[in-house]
């Protein structure tokens, strides 16, 4: 038998109906906050990742799926979708919309060659968006405003947000110095990684999870006591913006994130839910005001976000979003299949006025129709052979009641919206 391959999955039935609610959720969400949604190619030129996220970053280093082409040009299977974004900015000279600033989202696959456990796979599933043509803090707080509506639509409570500022390119210039100074006496009481990332990246140093309680670390200077006077600005006004909507965040000036390119505002968002265990972390984001023009852009400031969908999906595990009572609106049951074509009318009609009907395609016999109505959870059937078909009528059966009452024909859509609307039938009003 061939498998799936390790770090991916299968989305089945009884788990997609999830997936469309969050990915509703999201869409309704983003129309409130007026972004528009953006799809870009699941694969680039490697390249772009190289240059963006970052040649000494952890995804790049180990994570990326390259491939060369039958061209023997080198792909990435996109590991995040900010690039992309910036890429399909910049292609298409969104950045030149008399509509600015660009509020876009999206949601898709993204890979990572990652080792596999919970909440963390090799094809996952991000929810994004990135806001480009502002260096306004009001963006920043919309952004992070975006993403924590989100959760409360969805009704994750119990959450943790941090926010911090890297600065400008200049304090963050500032800053590395200072860092590197600091840790060089230090270095051998660092973790191996940490040795690694000393030389290459070393504000990685400050959100190292084994050296989170090294004392070295703990002591290390921080990237918003180097603020230039521009940056502090920028930052004051992000958390005076945050505080204006009563926002609950906590600045955590140890966060940096992973990917090369913010600079100015980061921020994460934890879930407190058991289920997450260590990837607690649902949504990831910040500025990214140089990466634009290093990508051959225009001088464009940007601030985005992306939670990660597994990760979402875990948190809201035995929610009351995902409880519906009923899973169709009735089943169609024929008592004779002399009168199947009549059957297929009348179920069409009724599914054209938008209630969602199934019926037998087994030649089950009347029990087992019965019996697979019941597990679809139908709250009605509808039951029909020779003596109705005689009289024109179908016999309406609650599934709860057992209450059963004849239907002209003519009447039964009008008969089964009455009835759902007056049992204020959840769920019904919105299929
Ligand atoms: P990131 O922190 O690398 O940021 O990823 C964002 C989120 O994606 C994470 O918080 C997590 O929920 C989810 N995620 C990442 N890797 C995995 C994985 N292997 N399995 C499951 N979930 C995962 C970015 O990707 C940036 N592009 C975010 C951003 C947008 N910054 C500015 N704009």
């Amino acid at each position: 038998m061939i498998r799936r391959i390790k770090g991916t999955y299968d989305i089945l039935p009884e788990e997609s109906e999830k997936w469309q609610k969050i990915e509703d959720v999201m869409h309704k969400v983003a129309r409130i906050f007026n972004f528009k949604e953006i799809r870009t190619p699941i694969f680039e030129a490697s390249e772009l990742f190289h240059r963006s996220v970052g040649e000494t970053s952890d995804i790049v280093k180990k994570e990326t799926y390259d491939f060369q082409d039958r061209g023997n040009r080198s792909n990435t299977l996109r590991p995040e979708g900010t690039a992309p974004i910036v890429r399909a900015v910049i292609e298409n000279k969104l950045y030149a919309d008399p509509s600015q600033p660009q509020k876009l989202y999206y949601f898709g696959p993204m890979f990572r060659y990652e080792r596999p456990q919970k909440g963390r796979q090799r094809q996952f599933h991000q929810f994004g968006a990135e806001v480009i043509g502002s260096n306004s803090p009001l963006v920043d707080v919309e952004i992070i405003n975006f993403a924590i509506t989100y959760l409360n639509a969805l009704d994750i409570k119990d959450v943790i947000v941090k926010v911090n500022s890297l600065g400008d390119k200049q304090s963050k210039e500032t800053y590395l110095n200072v860092l590197r100074d600091y840790l060089k006496p230090n270095v051998d009481k660092l973790c191996e990684d940490c040795q690694r990332r000393y030389i290459e990246n070393p504000m990685r140093v400050l959100d190292c999870k084994i050296d989170q309680k090294n004392p070295v670390v703990l002591s290390a200077p921080k990237p918003l006591d180097y603020l230039s006077d521009s940056a502090k600005y920028h930052f004051d006004h992000v958390i005076s913006g945050l505080k204006a909507l009563e926002l609950d965040f906590e600045i955590d000036k140890n966060l940096v994130r992973g990917l090369d390119y913010y600079t100015h505002t980061v921020f994460e968002v934890l879930s407190k839910s058991d289920q997450l265990g260590s990837q607690s972390t649902i949504v990831g984001g910040g500025r990214y005001n140089d990466l634009i023009s290093e990508l051959g852009g225009p001088d464009t400031p940007a601030v985005g976000f992306a939670f990660g969908a597994e990760r979402l999906l875990l948190a809201l595990e035995d929610s009351p979003l995902f409880k519906t009572e009923i899973e169709i609106h009735a089943y169609f049951i024929n008592l004779d299949n002399m009168f199947e074509n009549d059957a297929l009318k009348i179920i069409n009609d009724l599914r054209l006025g938008g209630l969602m009907i199934d019926y037998d395609f087994l030649n089950r016999s009347l029990k087992a129709q019965f019996k697979q109505a019941d597990r679809l959870k139908a709250k009605y059937y509808l039951i029909y052979g020779q003596k109705e078909a005689e009289e024109q009528i179908i016999n309406v059966k609650d599934s709860d009641t057992g209450k059963q009452v004849s239907v002209p024909i003519n009447d039964l859509y009008d008969y089964l919206v009455q009835q759902f609307q007056s049992n204020n039938c959840e769920g019904c009003s919105s299929r």
